[in-house]
């Protein structure tokens, strides 16, 4: 079994430098962006990025004149343009069939579906907002996994009631370790929780009064500060980074996971990383209460749909308080993860002063992960700029922890 992401080795001569000025405003870029510090590429703008102002700024406020693409986006930057899946999104139909396959489907990690394997359950792709069934299985007649079936974009989903079936599969598979590596064993035994967690936190959103369900993520935040603990690299497999549409469980448990690393990185007790965890993972719970249509809406909100929205953090204070599994330390989490420290944030608009720090984790957490996670309508934004732009809004975060954050990061890779 092999569960290692591939790590492309990059050389000199595959980049050519090009003048910044050649890239144009507005447009998506037809390639991705690096630039070289320390005689090392890093991918500053994934292909797809639209090119703001924004873009050009951060450039200009770190004196880079020159960027480097790929030899082969050479022709591209010639006839730059890429298409993008604009006419599906404005199409009413299809969000509205978006929209239901979304609530019902579940999202499964593809390093599961391990060629060779058996599954019971059928699964269908996500792109360009269309579902499609890549696999058709039952119990009745089961499925095997080639290397050619699973495809390697777009997400991969399943129907939520099959939702048993999965955790079976992932049982199954976990039987299986002592026939690999101690290394690749360890990393399954993260995605492992990485998944329960995932699926804990989609049933939560569902039942959201649920004690037991509250009571199971306690085990689980227990279970990621552990694996943590004893092994920060593991941090990468618990997160979820290769998602191309936003799920809340999934951004729930980067989020958890996000605020735990930082929380032990500054050196935080165990039982207070517990409760600040409880709080991060929990903190869009009263998301639960707000209609799909809304949070599934692609593009600009109106108004009335942006206040309603902002509605979730009174909303999942409302739930969490009345559970008596939820540490009433964390629920400052949940309250405070969208204020910020300029006092631009909501439901109150508190200033530094009055923001404690759960409140300051949980908003640099949550920030970085909406950011860097893709969207149907938009490729998701590198570390690099994800960091620049948070460290860029000045005033809104606190700049020690933000530090912090980047340095537990760059463990990250
Ligand atoms: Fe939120």
């Amino acid at each position: 079994m092999k569960y290692k992401s591939k790590r492309i080795e990059i050389s000199d001569k595959d980049f050519l430098k090009i003048d910044v000025n050649r890239i144009i405003l507005n447009r998506p870029l037809p390639f991705d962006v690096y630039i070289k510090e320390a005689g090392v590429y890093k991918k500053i703008f994934n292909k797809g990025n639209i090119v703001s102002n924004l873009f050009f700024e951060i450039l200009k406020e770190k004196n880079i004149d020159y960027v480097y693409i790929e030899e082969s986006g050479i022709e591209k930057l010639k006839s730059s343009a890429l298409k993008t899946s604009e006419t599906v999104l404005e199409s009413p139909v299809a969000f509205k069939n978006y929209s239901f396959f979304k609530e019902n489907f579940y999202q499964i990690d593809r390093k599961f579906l391990i060629s060779g394997t058996e599954v019971d359950f059928s699964i269908y792709q996500l792109k360009n907002l269309r579902f499609i069934k890549i696999i058709d299985a039952s119990i009745k007649k089961p499925s095997m996994i080639y290397d050619d079936t699973i495809p390697e974009d777009g997400d991969l989903l399943i129907e939520k009631k099959d939702l048993p079936l999965y955790k079976e599969y992932i049982e199954f598979l976990s039987k299986r370790l002592d026939k690999i590596s101690e290394e690749e064993s360890e990393e399954f035994k993260s995605l492992v929780i990485k998944e329960s967690a995932k699926i804990l936190m989609s049933q939560v959103l569902n039942e959201p009064r649920s004690g037991e369900n509250i009571k199971k993520i306690g085990d689980v935040v227990s279970n990621i500060i552990e694996t943590m603990l004893s092994k920060p690299d593991s941090i990468y497999n618990l997160l979820n980074l290769k998602n191309y549409d936003y799920y809340t469980y999934t951004h729930s448990v980067n989020v958890g996971v996000l605020a735990t690393g930082l929380g032990i990185q500054i050196g935080m007790d165990r039982d207070k990383v517990y409760k600040l965890a409880m709080g991060a993972i929990l903190h869009d719970i009263g998301k639960s209460q707000i209609p799909h249509e809304i949070l599934n809406k692609q593009g600009k909100l109106s108004d009335t749909e942006y206040n309603i929205i902002k509605q979730h953090v009174l909303l999942g204070h409302e739930i969490l308080e009345k559970h008596k599994e939820f540490p009433e330390e964390s629920l400052i989490a949940v309250l405070q993860h969208h204020e910020r420290l300029s006092g631009r944030g909501y439901p109150f608009g508190l200033k530094a002063e009055k923001i404690k720090l759960f409140g300051r984790i949980t908003a640099i957490a949550d920030c970085y992960d909406a950011l860097t996670t893709r969207r149907p309508y938009k490729p998701p934004l590198t570390p690099y700029f994800a960091l620049s732009i948070i460290v860029r809004e000045k005033g809104d975060h606190d700049t020690e922890l933000l530090k912090a954050f980047i340095k537990m990061l760059g463990k990250v890779k």
